[in-house]
């Protein structure tokens, strides 16, 4: 069956904390080695959905396989930006949904004004990277050595996406 990409809702809330998981678990992408719990999450993802945050989830056949979120800053000066979240399952990645589910954040995010999409990804993560920068997305910074999990150190790239 497709994958779909459809906005976030309440009833996706514990498949979302189980694919996050499932993610953090790699621990590679993300900075959490597992996802904080259950409530906390949801609790983030209800206070995005009050804002009118960019979320969606990739769907096959009702299960949440990839989420993006948009996290609007609520700093004074700062309203005009996001930070940007995403993840997919191991066995989802590679086929393009990544491209998907960006496109459909950064439409939503025009819509609602931003002017800014911020995001922090491991200078590992050659996917993620490309993804970013054939969306758009420049370098704005590195920080080496920001990580050292298992005595293997990362750096972390700050990106960003500008609307016109
Ligand atoms: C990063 C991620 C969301 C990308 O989504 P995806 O669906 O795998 O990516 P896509 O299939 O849309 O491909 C995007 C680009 O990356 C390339 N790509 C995909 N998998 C790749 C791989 N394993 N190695 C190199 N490039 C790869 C694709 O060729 C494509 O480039 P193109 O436009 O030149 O063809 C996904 O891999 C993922 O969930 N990774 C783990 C979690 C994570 O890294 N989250 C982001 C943290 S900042």
């Amino acid at each position: 069956m497709d994958v779909v990409v459809a906005p976030m809702q309440a009833r996706h809330f514990g498949g979302f904390h189980e694919c996050l998981d499932a993610v953090c678990r790699e621990e590679r992408h993300l900075a959490f080695i597992e996802a904080p719990p259950r409530q906390e999450v949801e609790t983030f993802l209800r206070d995005l959905m009050a804002r009118g945050c960019p979320q969606f989830v990739a769907l096959d056949d009702e299960r949440v396989v990839g989420w993006i979120d948009i996290n609007v800053n609520t700093l004074p000066g700062f309203t005009h930006s996001g930070r940007l979240g995403m993840g997919l399952l191991p066995a989802y990645r590679g086929r393009g949904l990544g491209r998907r589910l960006l496109e459909s954040a950064l439409a939503a995010a025009k819509l609602i004004g931003l002017k800014r999409i911020e995001l922090q990804v491991f200078a590992s993560n050659g996917p993620a990277i490309k993804l970013y920068e054939r969306a758009g997305f420049v370098h704005e910074g590195r920080r080496d050595r920001a990580r050292i999990l298992h005595d293997i150190p990362d750096d972390i790239i700050d990106m960003a996406y500008h609307f016109s």
